[in-house]
């Protein structure tokens, strides 16, 4: 680097001629020249510098590029630059500006290979892995497969569809229309702006979805989750599962939806479940039963799972009502069929002994852990 003195007697002609001029005040001229002179030394300085630390490395950043940098000053001095000079001066600003931000790049490159080198010495091969926190089935889910599983062994094909379901699929074809009571027995939330759309309140929905686009035989088991407008307590929540089976084809009787319907007890709760089938009403269905299994806790002899009754309500069911099948497009006199519905929820808590449905919903890993080892 040339020294001060030398660069200014290098430069000194070229002023000399403006100290002649009589507006130019020589102090300024000299304040100019200096601030030439720093720039460029300032600019050798950035050339030649070779911070190696982290810790240099940001003191160059700071010097050169920070908020308080030492070409800053020297910035302001341009107004005291003569016009003649005033576009050399900027130039060797911008010299020296971009000469600070080119070597500030390459020495953060140089840091961050250094950094990543550094890291891979410093890999312990011996060291213990980080744990896996291994997640486990969900008590619903576990309760859901299990019963899927047991129906698909005797041919049912899972359909699964949307939870957002209009009116006509989730009530009107399954023969509520709506002026039916048994709307008010499944209030559940409706879209905003809309009486179209409704958050599905049972899975019987999938039936008329199933039955207007796939013609019988037809043999489906459909899971998934549903809503309902219900306060939410220890006993009941407003969003819930349930599994839904549909069977239609030639000649199928009351018969063959009790014998199917024994199989599933004995397969979901052990060989020696008994079922008993109660009349009941639901506007799809007619004749309509509910399904109740003797107690697999105390096996009939009474306890508190079963109201010692000896007995546990789990489902739904009848034949498929000729109306149904009238309003999804299956003629009624060719083909008859039975349908069933069973919530999840409550029998997944009498299987674990979970006593409060909220439990359910909450997300809580250590109740979920609990279920880990349950295959
Ligand atoms: N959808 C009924 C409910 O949510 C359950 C049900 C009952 C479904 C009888 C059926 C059935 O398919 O045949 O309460």
């Amino acid at each position: 680097m040339a020294s001060k003195k030398a660069y200014l007697q290098d430069k000194l002609p070229n002023f000399a001629r403006l100290l002649n001029l009589e507006s130019v005040k020589k102090a300024q001229i000299l304040t100019v020249m200096s601030a030439f002179a720093q720039l460029e030394e300032l600019i050798a300085e950035i050339e030649t510098a070779q911070p190696q630390t982290e810790e240099a490395i940001e003191q160059f950043r700071m010097r050169f590029l920070g908020s308080n940098n030492v070409i800053k000053p020297l910035m302001g001095e341009i107004r005291n630059v003569p016009n003649e000079q005033k576009k050399d001066f900027g130039q060797l600003i911008n010299k020296a500006k971009t000469a600070a931000e080119e070597k500030f790049a390459a020495l953060a490159e140089v840091l961050a290979v250094a950094a990543e080198k550094s890291q891979l010495g410093n890999l312990d091969l011996s060291a213990p892995g980080e744990p896996v926190d291994l997640g486990s089935r969900h008590p619903v889910a576990l309760t859901m497969n299990r019963i899927v599983k047991i129906f698909e062994r005797i041919g049912f094909v899972v359909a699964e569809e949307r939870e957002i379901e209009d009116d006509w699929h989730n009530f009107t074809a399954m023969n509520t229309p709506e002026d039916h009571p048994a709307r008010d027995m499944q209030d559940t939330y409706y879209l905003k702006d809309t009486t179209k759309y409704v958050l599905r309140s049972q899975t019987s929905s999938v039936q008329a979805r199933v039955m207007t686009t796939q013609k019988p035989p037809i043999r489906i088991i459909a899971p998934g989750r549903v809503y309902r407008n219900e306060t939410v307590s220890a006993r009941s929540h407003c969003q819930f599962h349930q599994v839904e089976g549909l069977y239609i084809d030639k000649g199928v009787s009351f018969a063959d939806m009790k014998q199917t319907l024994y199989y599933f007890a004995r397969e979901m709760y052990g060989p020696d479940t008994k079922i008993r089938l109660r009349p009941s009403f639901f506007p799809f269905t007619e004749p309509s039963a509910e399904m109740d299994v003797s107690c697999f806790i105390c096996h009939g002899e009474g306890c508190r799972i079963c109201k010692h009754s000896g007995w546990v309500e789990i489902l739904g069911c009848g034949m498929v009502d000729p109306q149904v099948l009238i309003n999804c497009g299956i003629d009624p006199e060719v083909y008859s069929g039975y349908a069933f519905g069973m919530g999840i929820e409550r029998q997944a808590m009498m299987r674990y002994t979970i006593t409060d449905i909220r439990l359910m919903f909450e997300n809580d890993t250590r109740f979920l852990k609990q279920f880990a080892s349950v295959i």
